[in-house]
């Protein structure tokens, strides 16, 4: 594997509209991103991926963009964007935007022109199809809910949504629309930018021509699923995508891939792939159910474990996976990969030290690394989130009661992550003085940035220390590069893997309350990361407490 200056960071999710609020409008923004830097340089944060803060109506919160040369007012300006850039750079961090090139916002220009005259030049920009009474041109089924197509205003077309339909589909079998597209990528690359997180990008390549799949639920329609199995060909796109734009830069790039196949993982990250690196959803796709939300499967530990090292030895070294938790599209991990009422400082340690020394690059999302939990929601009124709303009418049509439907949505929602972050216990956990968009969750007097600071035992320093530990020059080439290979992986609540590179190192994890010893063929060297006080008693025969977790050197 070729080396790259981006494998030894750290990278951070940044959620612009939850995260510093810095005019008391209740909307985070740019400047509030530059007042905190220091923040995340303290913590060890190399690598910054903003979510997306261009121009938007923000039909889904910036997902949906009608300028790529513009900031959204809301966040900032572009002088405020070149200012970050800039700040970050000084002190050596790398700032990554959100590539949400499937789709633009029906208020872009180029929709609007494809509008007013859909057989001209912008009509190729998006997939039309003229309409026809009482039939639809396909019947998939759209992410957000509904059929995927939608009248094309003024005109006797319709057009393709594979998100909201605020979210028109972009044409890239158009090589026009790819030229617009890397033109763009260029733009920010030549201001400074390190690169990219690339959104949904696996819906860019359509099987063509577009047909009907056999329907998956009452409602007639069909899983995108069905229909992206039969997309041959992403390859080209996504490999034009990199000659003509990240490679010229040695930009960092990675992709929100869902579901690639075995073979095609070197074609992806490998020495010459489409990208850097792509997230690891392992556990949300083993999670998820065609149903909808409602029927999602809980996540056990004995599961968790089984898909961190099924993704782990899918990759083994031919690329750099990144290992993430919880992103803005999830809920919070620490609720949903840690057993009902355990969830607490030591159970949250031990997630995050399981987690973050995996192969790979570990990304963390903005209050992770002080263990923000779900929210309590009291009612659906208080969801913001398109999606959530969707699936709760999903429920509901499924036979589940208003009640379950709720408690169903909640544990999924994409408002657990989306709540402002918690800096202090004072009005509005400290993220605004006006109002905030979207209300804190209520337990931020408990969990917060000030409080845990000073707090050598707290979640956030433990943070610290696991990053501090991955930049240490002694551990950081096993750490790294080292090969992971798991250990008693059949032991019921327990999961452990070696770590070897030139060292030798252990983590293992007690994932329950009761204790639960293991034993080692030899006594260990020296431990570098304990989430209880004491040592354990013995050093070959080791009891560990509740929720403990161990990084050893062998
Ligand atoms: C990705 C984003 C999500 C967004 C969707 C459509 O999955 O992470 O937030 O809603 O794409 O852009
Ligand atoms: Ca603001």
């Amino acid at each position: 594997m070729i080396r790259k200056w981006w494998h030894d960071k750290v990278a951070y999710q940044i959620y612009p509209k939850s995260f510093y609020d810095s005019n008391g409008d209740g909307i985070g923004d740019l400047p509030g991103i530059i007042s905190k830097l220091d923040y995340l340089k303290d913590l060890g944060i190399d690598i910054i991926w903003l979510s997306p803060c261009y121009r938007s109506p923000l039909a889904d919160q910036g997902y949906d963009i009608s300028d790529y040369y513009d900031i959204d007012p809301r966040f900032g300006t572009m002088e405020d964007m070149d200012r970050l850039i800039a700040e970050a750079k000084k002190r050596n961090m790398y700032i990554l935007m959100d590539l949400v090139v499937n789709h633009c916002s029906d208020e872009h220009e180029w929709f609007q022109k494809a509008c007013e005259d859909p057989d001209g030049e912008y009509g190729n920009f998006f997939y039309l199809r003229d309409k026809k009474e009482g039939e639809l041109p396909t019947n998939w089924r759209s992410y957000f809910g509904g059929p995927v197509w939608e009248d094309l205003p003024g005109t006797n077309k319709q057009y393709l949504h594979v998100f909201h339909k605020k979210q028109p589909d972009l044409n890239w079998e158009n090589p026009r629309l790819r030229e617009e597209v890397y033109k763009n990528i260029n733009w920010w690359l030549d201001k400074g930018l390190a690169g990219f997180r690339i959104d949904a990008i696996i819906n860019i390549k359509k099987a063509l021509p577009f047909k009907n799949y056999a329907p998956d639920r009452e409602d007639g329609l069909t899983s995108m699923h069905n229909m992206l199995a039969e997309a041959k060909g992403i390859g080209e796109f996504l490999g034009e995508m990199r000659a003509r734009t990240f490679q010229k830069y040695d930009a960092f790039s990675v992709g929100e891939v869902f579901n690639e196949k075995e073979d095609e993982i070197p074609d992806f990250i490998g020495d010459n792939g489409y990208f850097s690196s792509m997230f690891d959803f392992n556990e949300t796709v083993f999670g998820s159910s065609q149903n909808g939300w409602y029927d999602a499967k809980p996540i056990t530990p004995d599961d968790y474990k089984r898909c961190c090292f099924e993704t782990q030895q899918k990759i083994g070294s031919t690329g750099f996976v990144s290992n993430i938790i919880e992103n803005h599209d999830e809920p919070r991990g620490v609720s949903r990969y840690i057993p009902q009422g355990d969830c607490c400082p030591e159970s949250k340690k031990m997630l995050a030290a399981l987690n973050f020394m995996l192969r790979g690059l570990p990304f963390i999302y903005q209050g992770q690394e002080l263990g923000m939990e779900n929210v309590p929601f009291q009612s659906i009124e208080e969801i913001d989130d398109i999606s959530t709303k969707d699936e709760y009418q999903v429920a509901l049509d499924a036979g589940c009661t208003p009640e379950e439907a709720l408690a169903a949505v909640s544990r999924l929602s994409r408002d657990n992550a989306r709540t402002p972050m918690q800096w202090s216990a004072e009005e509005n956990a400290g993220f605004t003085t006006g109002t905030p968009w979207l209300k804190p969750n209520p337990n931020y007097t408990a969990i917060n940035a000030a409080s845990q600071e000073t707090d050598p035992d707290s979640v956030r320093s433990f943070y610290k220390k696991l990053i501090a530990l991955r930049k240490n020059p002694e551990y950081k080439e096993t750490i790294v590069y080292g090969t992971l290979e798991p250990v008693w992986e059949d032991r019921h609540n327990l999961m452990a893997y070696y770590r070897k590179g030139d060292k030798t190192l252990l983590v293992v994890g007690n994932y329950q309350r009761a204790s639960q010893t293991i034993t080692l063929d030899v006594p260990y060297k020296k431990i570098l990361l304990n989430n209880y006080k004491d040592a354990p008693k013995s050093s070959q025969a080791i009891e560990l407490q509740g929720y403990q977790v161990l990084i050893l050197e062998m």
